[in-house]
C-alpha cells in the first residue's frame, strides 16, 4: 500500500478504536496493538509530513510548544448564567417563562453544571479548526493546540444518520480534569516539591493555559460539550441538538433530562443532590435550560445573562470528622494560623471524604474561632466544602461529645517554629510571631509570595524548591535570588520521609530543573513594576493595590519618598494602607533590600501601558456606561471600548451614541439620556457590537 493510503487508512482507524474506547468504553484491540499502530503512523507521518491528516491521532499527544496564545474574538459572545441557591427563585423563574411565553406550553433540560472551564471549539468543513477559552466572554485565548490533545473530542466530523452540519459550526462546553487525574497530578506536584493545585477547576485551567501542549495531553484533561452554535437553524429544541452532537461522535454527557414542569426539575435536583459525587468529575449544580429554541428568541436576554436558563447551586455539602488535633501555621507576615486536623472514626489518618476529594485539614482562622465553636480535640465536627474547595469546620455535634476522650485546646504561647514569643495587637484577632528575621517559615513565606504568578511569576520555583534553597544556604530572602548559579543548584538534593507512610522522597535539580529555575528568575526581570511592588510584600499591598499605586507614582522612589498625605492622595489608599508602606520604607533592612533588587535590574519604574487594539467595530461611536457589569469592571469596559476604536465620554448630552445600562445603573443618566433619545443597550448588546 502506498504511503499516502495507509495514512489515511491509520488514521480512519485509530480514530475509530478511540471513540469506541472513549464513547462507549470498548476496547476493540489491546493497548499494545494500538500504540503499535499509533507509532506506525507516527513515522509515516515524520516521512511524509505533507499527508499528515488535520484529523490525526498524532495531534492527541502533544508535542508543540505556544509561546503566547492569541487572543482572538468569539464569534457569539459567551454569557454567563443567572445563579441561585433558592427553590423559591426556581419558581419565580419558571414563573417569568410562563409569564413570558404568553401560555403556550414549554420544556425545560436539566444538566449537571461541570465545574471546569467553558471553551468553545469551531469547526469549519468537519474539521476542528479552533479552541478558544471564555475569557472575558468577548475574546478568549486560542488554546488550539491543548485542545486537541483532548480525546474524546472528534478532530473530523462525519455526517451521520441524516444529521448535515452546516460549513462552519461551534460547539460549547466544559473543559475540566477529572477528580482521578487531578488527584494523580497533585501527587505528582507534591513529590517534586512543587505547589500543588486547590482543586480540580483551577488545575483545569491551570493546564489548558500550559505552553508545552504534550505536558497537557498527560495531564489527562477532558470536556463535555452542551452547546450548538451556528448561523443556521439546524435543530428545532436542545434535546435534538444534544442527541445529534452525540451521534456525531461528541462528549455528550448522558446525565441530562427533560422536564415537564418545574416540580420535575426539582425532583431532578434532588435525585442529583447525592448522587453527583459518584461522577467522575466537581459538578456544582444543576442548569436548567427551556428546551425549545424558538421560545429561547421569544425571551431573549437580560444585560447580562439569557432570560431562558438559570443555575441552580448546591449547598455546600457537610459531613462529620473527628478533630484529631490543631497544629499551628506561620504565614509570611508572622500570621498565626490554626489549622484543624481531620480524619474518619477510625482515626487511621486517611481523612474524609467530601465532594469528590479526600480531607484531612481545615483553616481555623484564629483563636476567637476556636472559641466562637468551643472546640476540644477528640470532638465530632461539622466540615463543609464550598465553591473554593477550601474546607471550613462550621460547629460541633454536641450531641456527640464524650464518644472519644476531649481535650481543651490550649492555644501556644510561642511560636511553634522558632519559639519566639507571640503578641496580639490590639483589635486583630490573629496572634503573629515577631522574629521577622529569625523565623523560618515567615522567610520562606516571603520568597513564595514573591515568586508568585501575580507577582515575579517564576513558576519553575515552588515551595519543595524554596524550602531546600534556604535550607542549604542559599537563599535567605527573595533579593539572593537574582545571585543564584546555575552550578550551586545542579545536583542539590533533599530527601523527605513521610511520617505518616514512611515512604521516601527525593527533590533534586537535574539539569533541566536547575537550568528552568536560573533562567526564571532571569526572565522575572522583565516583570512590570506593578508586580515587583507587589512581589515585595508590604502589608495589605495587594495585586490591586500595587497596581494603583505603581500607575500613580510611577516609581519605587516616589513610593519610598511619598508622605502620609501624598500616599493619602492616591486613588482608593487608605489609611491602613498608607501607614503600612510608610512603615515598610522607615525600615533600613527593607531599603537594603529594594536597593539590591534595583542592583540586580528589576523593574522599578512604570512604562507606560501600550493600549491594545483589538478591533475597530466601535470606530467612531461614543460610549458612556451606568452601573456594574457582569464580564467587566468599570476601567476594563473603558479599555474594551478604546481597543476597539470607540470612545468614552464623560456625560449624557445629545452627542452621545450610546449609554450602556448595568446592574442599578444611575437615574440621573437615564432619565437624561431618555430625554435625549439617546439608544440605550445592554451588556450582552454590548458584547455583541464587538463580536460582529
Ligand atoms: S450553558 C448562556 N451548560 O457555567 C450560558 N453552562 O455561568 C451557556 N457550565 O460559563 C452556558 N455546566 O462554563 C451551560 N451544562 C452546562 C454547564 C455550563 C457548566 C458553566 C459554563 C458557563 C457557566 C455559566
Amino acid at each position: 500500500m502506498n504511503p499516502a493510503d495507509r495514512i489515511i487508512e491509520l488514521t480512519e482507524k485509530l480514530n475509530y478504536y478511540n471513540e469506541r474506547y472513549y464513547m462507549d468504553s470498548v476496547s476493540e484491540i489491546s493497548d499494545q496493538e494500538f500504540d503499535l499502530l499509533l507509532k506506525e503512523l507516527e513515522s509515516l507521518e515524520t516521512e511524509y509530513p505533507d499527508l499528515k491528516q488535520p484529523d490525526s491521532p498524532t495531534h492527541r499527544v502533544g508535542g508543540g510548544i505556544t509561546k503566547n496564545f492569541a487572543n482572538v474574538a468569539h464569534r457569539y459572545p459567551m454569557l454567563s448564567l443567572a445563579n441561585t441557591y433558592s427553590e423559591q427563585e426556581l419558581i419565580d423563574f419558571d414563573e417569568r417563562v410562563r409569564k413570558g411565553l404568553n401560555g403556550e406550553s414549554y420544556e425545560y433540560i436539566c444538566e449537571q453544571k461541570f465545574d471546569g472551564i467553558s471553551l468553545s471549539m469551531t469547526f469549519e468543513n468537519g474539521i476542528f479548526v479552533r479552541g478558544v477559552t471564555r475569557g472575558d466572554g468577548v475574546r478568549g485565548d486560542d488554546i488550539t493546540t491543548n485542545v486537541k490533545t483532548l480525546r474524546s473530542l472528534p478532530l473530523k466530523v462525519n455526517p451521520k444518520e441524516g444529521i448535515s452540519v452546516p460549513p462552519i459550526f461551534e460547539v460549547r462546553g466544559e473543559g475540566f480534569l477529572p477528580f482521578a487525574s487531578f488527584e494523580k497530578m497533585n501527587r505528582e506536584a507534591e513529590e517534586a516539591g512543587e505547589e500543588s493545585y486547590a482543586n480540580p477547576r483551577n488545575a483545569a485551567s491551570g493546564t489548558f493555559k500550559l505552553q508545552d501542549s504534550k505536558e497537557v495531553a498527560r495531564r489527562g484533561l477532558d470536556a463535555y460539550i452542551y452547546q450548538f452554535l451556528a448561523d443556521q437553524e439546524i435543530f428545532a429544541t436542545h434535546e435534538e441538538s444534544l442527541i445529534a452532537l452525540k451521534k456525531l461522535g461528541f462528549n455528550v454527557s448522558q446525565t441530562y433530562c427533560k422536564c415537564a414542569t418545574i416540580a420535575d426539575v426539582m425532583a431532578y435536583i434532588k435525585e442529583w443532590e447525592d448522587k453527583r459525587y459518584s461522577l467522575p468529575l466537581a459538578t456544582d449544580g444543576i442548569v436548567i435550560k427551556l428546551n425549545s429554541f424558538a421560545q429561547r428568541e421569544e425571551l431573549g436576554y437580560t444585560a447580562k445573562s439569557p432570560r431562558w436558563a438559570i443555575a441552580y447551586k448546591y449547598k455546600a455539602e457537610s459531613k462529620p470528622a473527628i478533630l484529631r488535633g490543631v497544629t499551628y501555621q506561620v504565614g509570611r507576615t508572622g500570621a498565626i494560623t490554626p489549622v484543624a486536623e481531620l480524619d474518619n472514626e477510625k482515626l487511621n489518618h486517611k481523612g474524609i471524604h467530601l465532594s469528590g476529594t479526600t480531607v484531612k485539614r481545615a483553616s481555623l482562622h484564629n483563636a476567637n474561632e476556636i472559641e466562637r465553636l468551643d472546640l476540644r480535640i477528640g470532638d465530632t465536627v461539622f466540615v463543609e466544602k464550598g465553591g473554593e474547595i477550601i474546607p471550613k469546620v462550621t460547629g460541633v455535634d454536641l450531641t456527640r461529645r464524650g464518644m472519644f476522650d476531649t481535650q481543651k485546646i490550649e492555644y501556644p504561647t510561642n511560636c511553634p517554629e522558632c519559639g519566639a514569643e507571640l503578641y496580639r495587637k490590639e483589635g486583630e484577632a490573629n496572634h503573629y510571631c515577631p522574629n521577622e528575621k529569625g523565623c523560618p517559615p515567615q522567610i520562606r513565606g516571603r520568597i513564595e509570595h514573591f515568586i508568585h504568578r501575580k507577582a515575579m511569576n517564576i513558576d519553575s520555583l515552588g515551595e519543595g524548591k524554596i524550602e531546600l534553597l534556604y535550607e542549604k544556604g542559599l537563599v535567605k530572602d527573595a533579593a539572593d535570588l537574582y545571585d543564584l548559579k546555575y552550578e550551586q543548584l545542579f545536583g542539590l538534593e533533599k530527601v523527605i520521609e513521610d511520617k505518616e507512610t514512611g515512604k521516601v522522597k527525593r527533590i533534586g535539580f537535574k539539569e533541566k530543573t536547575a537550568q528552568n529555575i536560573v533562567d526564571g528568575i532571569e526572565k522575572s526581570k522583565e516583570m512590570p513594576f506593578k508586580q515587583v511592588l507587589f512581589a515585595i510584600g508590604i502589608r495589605y499591598v495587594g495585586a490591586t493595590v500595587a497596581e494603583k499605586l505603581a500607575s500613580f507614582f510611577k516609581n519605587i522612589d516616589a513610593i519610598k519618598n511619598a508622605s502620609y498625605e501624598e500616599l493619602r492622595t492616591a486613588p482608593e489608599i487608605g489609611d491602613k494602607i498608607a501607614l503600612s508602606v510608610l512603615e515598610y520604607f522607615q525600615n533600613e533592612d527593607n531599603r537594603q533590600f529594594i536597593e539590591r533588587l534595583r542592583t540586580a535590574g528589576l523593574q522599578l519604574t512604570a512604562q507606560n501601558e501600550v493600549k491594545e487594539i483589538e478591533g475597530d467595530t466601535l470606530t467612531g461611536k461614543t460610549f458612556l456606561y451606568t452601573g456594574t457589569f457582569e464580564n467587566f469592571e468599570r476601567e476594563a469596559l473603558e479599555l474594551k471600548i478604546e481597543a476597539n476604536g470607540g470612545k468614552v465620554v464623560s456625560g449624557v448630552s445629545g452627542k452621545l451614541d450610546y449609554l450602556i445600562v448595568g446592574d442599578k445603573p444611575g437615574s440621573s443618566k437615564i432619565e437624561k439620556a431618555k430625554k435625549l433619545n439617546v439608544k440605550m443597550i445592554s451588556e450582552t448588546e454590548f458584547m455583541a457590537m464587538l463580536a460582529v
